[in-house]
């Protein structure tokens, strides 16, 4: 695919096949993502393949402890919650999931079913857990070349037939994530992608979400 089309067709998959990647497809993906560039070459990040057992006692501890009202516990500085523009375009979003998905915004019942299956990675058979080198912890623009690798892994996967989404909901309870995914003391955890082969039929799937013009985001000096 072209660029342009690979960029415009992507979007976000939230309903996922059983069927497991297989290693050379996702090993394929992993080395894509490390053709972004990072500051000073620096390529601070490293990349968890986790799947199987693994990553089934993420999703029990995480829904455990999201069931159970825990805080969350995540290793990066978080904004909490949206405001204003960020929260109206986090809602509109939000709200085409769940018209395809068919929930009314008042049913805060299927709402939560909707929210505990982003808790459990979408159900996808692989969880992609991106980290940075610890001593970088207070470096913004180690985070900066993590996003930049994780675009391109997504990229590269939509490319494969792969689908995914990149799920802060996965890490936030991020020391379930560390104990049942091996990672090391010296990387701190920061996002994740859940993985697979898109299901049919999962309406969500189909979503597009909108993007702001651009007319509104750029500004040119002449
Ligand atoms: C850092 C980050 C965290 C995200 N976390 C979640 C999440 O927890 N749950 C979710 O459903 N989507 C999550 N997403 C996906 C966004 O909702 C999605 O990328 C956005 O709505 C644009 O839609 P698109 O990916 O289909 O273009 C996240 C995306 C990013 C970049």
């Amino acid at each position: 695919m072209e660029f342009d089309e690979l960029t415009s067709d992507r979007r976000s998959v939230r309903g996922f096949r059983t069927d497991p990647i297989p290693r050379e497809v996702m090993t394929e993906i992993v080395e894509v993502a490390t053709r972004a560039p990072s500051s000073m070459n620096s390529q601070p990040w490293h990349f968890h393949v986790i799947s199987g057992d693994a990553l089934e006692r993420i999703r029990d501890g995480n829904t455990e402890r999201m069931m159970a009202g825990a805080a969350p516990d995540r290793e990066i500085t978080s904004h909490g919650g949206y405001e204003g523009v960020h929260r109206e375009r986090q809602k509109e979003v939000a709200l085409q999931l769940f018209d395809a998905m068919d929930i009314a915004w008042e049913d805060k019942g299927r709402r939560k079913d909707w929210a505990m299956r982003g808790f459990r990675q979408f159900d996808a058979p692989v969880s992609v857990v991106g980290t940075i080198d610890r001593n970088l912890t207070h470096s913004t623009v180690a985070y900066f070349d993590l996003g930049a690798a994780v675009y391109g892994m997504v990229l590269a996967a939509w490319e494969r037939g792969v689908g995914s989404v990149i799920n802060g909901q996965g890490i936030s309870q991020s020391s379930v994530v560390r104990a049942n995914g091996n990672i090391p003391e010296d990387q701190i955890i920061v996002i994740t992608v859940a993985m697979g082969y898109p299901a049919d039929g999962f309406a969500a799937n189909d979503v597009k979400s909108r993007r702001r013009p651009v007319d509104d985001v750029v500004t040119f000096t002449d």
